[in-house]
């Protein structure tokens, strides 16, 4: 399996880095284990609507999984990076202007997933919703790729897929035409690669309630470095070191394990404080908006402790980044950012 992070152009001016499977374009075999999650299932899925459920549904889409980061135009530059309004669920095109014209001709297109009945989901099944959230399988039957975070969202449990669901189901219509997605290699079986921590034993259960929130919030996607082949780096998980570019600034994710090079000075009071306000650490600075603590700051008390105390009990990782210093060449990520000289 070959990965590589590719540098992309959001409707040309908001440029990503995020790893992108190219298994199937360098024709090299797959040597990813194929989970019994990541096959279809055979029976039906039923999502039956519920008030319990649209409230679940609502805080896990637009709080723990930010589908409209994806899913909608975000507005990097208002200091939050939340969706435009009226944009909530209709897709739209990310643009490569570099590297990626090959794998994608006309850009990624991120499906319109309300419930529009010509251009967006309005006649899907929950089945047809549920594959492709949890199993990487468009509605259509196409294979994703893998900048859909399917891997991640397999661990969704059935009553919040359903609630997921469900919530979809009430979004507001909204027309949007998008084209269908050309690809310069073929999709094949499952291309993405969710990274497993070593989690302890004994771990308490909010350590492991904290877990299933950090994979549905994708922390570890982010907050991981990637080698040269685009494979995240297992032991370096959580130390920070993908590069994200674009109208948020210029940014490498920091370290985020209890490590004195990455967030040790955390407690869990100052890690709710930071995704609440949005200002990293003491308070001394606003986060690039490409965090999306926007979303996360939606989550309870409760649930953003579970997540800290998850973070809290990994393996500690040195690597120091501070995006406010002045980028020097790192030799553990092999790219210049802040304090990078000094790993
Ligand atoms: C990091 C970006 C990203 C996030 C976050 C994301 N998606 Fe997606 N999603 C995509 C892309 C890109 C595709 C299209 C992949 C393809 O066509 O191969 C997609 C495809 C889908 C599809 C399949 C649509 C079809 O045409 O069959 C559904 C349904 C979907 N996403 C729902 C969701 C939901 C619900 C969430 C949040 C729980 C979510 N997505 C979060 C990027 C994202
Ligand atoms: C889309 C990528 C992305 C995702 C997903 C993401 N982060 Fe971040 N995070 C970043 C970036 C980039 C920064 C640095 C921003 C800056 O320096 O301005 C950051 C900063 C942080 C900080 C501040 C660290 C400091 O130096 O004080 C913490 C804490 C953090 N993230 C925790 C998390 C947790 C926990 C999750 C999951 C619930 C998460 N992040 C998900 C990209 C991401």
């Amino acid at each position: 399996m070959c990965r590589i992070s590719v540098s992309l152009c959001l409707r040309g001016v908001l440029c990503i880095s995020l790893p992108l499977s190219l298994a199937a374009a360098q024709g090299s075999p797959s040597t990813q284990q194929v989970t019994a999650a990541s096959v279809a299932p055979t029976s039906e899925f039923y999502a039956k609507p519920s008030a319990q459920r649209l409230a679940r549904g609502k805080y896990l889409v637009e709080g723990t999984a930010h589908c409209f980061e994806c899913h909608g135009l975000s507005d990097f530059g208002n200091g939050l990076g939340q969706p435009k309004p009226g944009t909530e669920g209709a897709g739209q095109i990310i643009k490569d202007d570099d590297n990626d014209d090959k794998m994608y001709p006309d850009g990624i297109i991120v499906p319109n997933i309300t419930p529009d009945r010509e251009t967006g989901a309005g006649n899907w099944t929950d089945s047809q919703f549920e594959r492709a959230i949890r199993h990487g399988i468009g509605h259509d039957g196409r294979k994703l790729i893998d900048f859909m975070p399917y891997a991640y969202f397999r661990s969704m449990t059935d009553e919040d897929v359903a609630s997921v669901i469900v919530y979809m189901r009430s979004l507001p219509a909204i027309n949007n035409p998008l084209p269908k997605m050309r690809l310069g290699f073929e999709v094949k079986t499952d291309m993405q690669q969710e990274m497993e921590p070593a989690l302890r034993p004994d771990a308490t259960d909010q350590i492991r309630h904290g877990w299933y929130l950090v994979r549905i919030a994708q922390c570890n996607g982010c907050h991981t470095p990637y080698d040269d082949k685009g494979n995240p780096v297992a032991d370096m998980m959580f130390g920070g070191g993908l590069r994200l570019k674009g109208e948020w600034g210029d940014v490498v994710t920091p370290n985020i394990t209890c490590h004195p090079s990455g967030i040790s000075h955390y407690d869990a009071a100052m890690f709710i404080k930071t995704i609440r306000t949005g200002r990293a650490s003491a308070g001394v600075r606003d986060l690039a908006t490409v965090m999306p603590f926007s979303y996360f700051r939606k989550m309870s008390d409760e649930d953003l402790s579970a997540i800290f105390a998850f973070i809290h009990s990994v393996k500690p990782v040195f690597h120091e980044v501070d995006n406010s210093e002045p980028p020097t060449f790192c030799t553990i990520c092999k790219q210049a950012h802040g304090l990078g000289d000094r790993n």
